[in-house]
């Protein structure tokens, strides 16, 4: 006899206060390996999914390729406790009574959004689904995806979705390399596209997070994060923007944001850069974008912040070009060192990374340029494999010009600053510090 809603849904809500949920969590990356941590550590099974053979391998030998996740919660909770299973197969799902999916959501070559990878997880989750299963989107993704993407695909088999099933949107806000706020004591937003969906996952949130934001629709929830993130990007431009026309005025940004940031009500400070990278401040903006214009709506402070913070390497690549004309250097005779590859400090990042932007854009001048970064030995540029330079007074003597290209905490940046020629410290490492070798973005 086929089963009535109230059934699935106090079948569910009955297994989540008691912790016997299974979770199912399609994408083991910065977003998916830290929330299937903090649902292990309340004492949920978690069926993890990923595609990546190399992330599976190193998981199974208890090792973490996340920088917020450490060697140690992986060996508890994978090899000792077992309390996450990882498989590249699909086939575990059919025992997951929730499912959470955290797969990349980034731009094709042409700026449009890539949603390829949450159809193709969907796809795959079809052929496992069952009636009762409750699916929570957490990749951020523009107004309707969830609707569109998720709830219609199971409807489209015949089930009714706050019925037979049920669907939330739930985006991640991590700030990986943040030591103070985490997976576990960031507050969620959470819409469902019914109550009994909402009432579902705020159970299952709530065994680890205090702070829940509930909202009235998925598209609120979905709308949340890129309007969060839409904001950074544009407020960042204007940073960027303003330490463009500080440089032509001869008035040192740093030093500017920490008066404006004496006042203690109305503004927020934010910090210039060679750029912005990661997967959300430079891609998110563009998933709203393209998803206004078709209500025919044309987002301007987005098109802007995209366009000033875009041209950022170009800026730094300008400046750094004046301070190697100070030492008589054209590009092509310089040695230059990018300390830092990463996008920002403290992670191990590279996607979307000014710092390689620069490192491109130095290269096509001709450049002689490496890198140093301690979060990343090496990596992949031109189907050749590129390492990290050791950080020592003789090679740091080599270059004419080291460029703080991203602030990581665990540099020498005293032992750089004896050692180099010049610098270009693109990220205000050496406040404070006065020294004629130091130029300033
Ligand atoms: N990285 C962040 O700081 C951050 C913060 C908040 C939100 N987000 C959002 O979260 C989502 C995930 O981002 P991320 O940084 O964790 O990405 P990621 O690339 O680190 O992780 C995604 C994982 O999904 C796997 N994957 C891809 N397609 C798959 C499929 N069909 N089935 C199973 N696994 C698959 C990949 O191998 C990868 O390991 C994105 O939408 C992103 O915008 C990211």
């Amino acid at each position: 006899m086929r089963k009535t809603k109230k059934d699935y849904s106090q079948e569910l809500l009955s297994k989540l206060k008691r912790r016997k949920a299974t979770i199912g969590i399609i994408g083991l990356g910065y977003v998916g390996l830290p929330l299937a941590i903090e649902f292990a550590k309340v004492g949920f099974h978690i069926l993890g999914i990923d595609l990546s053979q190399k992330k599976i391998d190193l998981l199974k030998n208890g090792k973490s390729y996340i920088t917020d996740v450490s060697d140690n919660e992986v060996k508890i909770f994978v090899l000792k406790e077992k309390s996450i299973q990882i498989s590249s197969s699909y086939n575990i799902l059919k025992r997951a009574d929730i499912v959470c999916i955290a797969v990349p959501t980034p731009l094709k070559k042409t700026k449009d959004p890539d949603i390829s990878f949450i159809v193709s997880a969907m796809r795959e989750l079809k052929k496992v689904f069952h009636p009762g299963m409750l699916i929570i989107l957490e990749s951020t993704t523009y107004p309707g995806t969830t609707k569109e993407l998720i709830a219609s695909e199971i409807e489209k088999m015949g089930h009714k979705a706050g019925k037979d099933f049920f669907v939330a949107y739930s985006p991640e806000r991590v700030d990986p390399g943040n030591p103070h706020f985490t997976t576990w004591n960031i507050p969620k937003v959470l819409g469902a596209i019914t109550k009994t969906g909402r009432k579902l996952a705020y159970e299952l949130y709530s065994s680890f997070l205090k702070n829940i934001h509930i909202v009235e629709t998925v598209e609120e929830a979905e709308m949340a994060k890129l309007l969060e993130n839409t904001f950074r990007a544009v407020n960042i431009g204007l940073v960027n923007e303003m330490t463009i026309m500080c440089d032509r005025m001869g008035i040192n940004i740093w030093n500017v944001i920490e008066a404006a940031s004496t006042k203690p009500f109305g503004f927020m400070p934010f910090y210039p850069g060679p750029g912005i990278g990661g997967h959300c401040i430079p891609l998110d903006p563009l998933y709203l974008s393209y998803r206004a214009k078709m209500y025919n709506f044309y987002n301007r402070f987005i098109e802007l912040a995209t366009d000033i913070n875009g041209n950022m390497p170009g800026f730094a690549l300008s400046k750094l070009s004046h301070i190697l004309n100070r030492l008589k250097k054209s590009f092509s005779t310089s040695k230059i060192l990018l300390l830092g590859i990463a996008y920002k400090k403290n992670v191990n990042d590279l996607r979307e990374s000014p710092s390689l932007e620069i490192y491109r854009l130095l290269l096509n001048e001709n450049a002689k340029v490496d890198y140093y970064d301690p979060l990343i030995p090496e990596f992949q540029e031109g189907g050749k494999k590129i390492k990290s330079i050791s950080l020592e007074p003789e090679i740091i003597r080599k270059y004419d010009c080291v460029v703080v290209t991203t602030a990581h905490s665990d540099v020498d940046y005293k032992l750089v600053l004896k050692n180099a020629k010049s610098i270009f410290d693109t990220r205000n490492v050496y406040k404070g510090v006065k020294s004629d070798k130091i130029t300033r973005l």
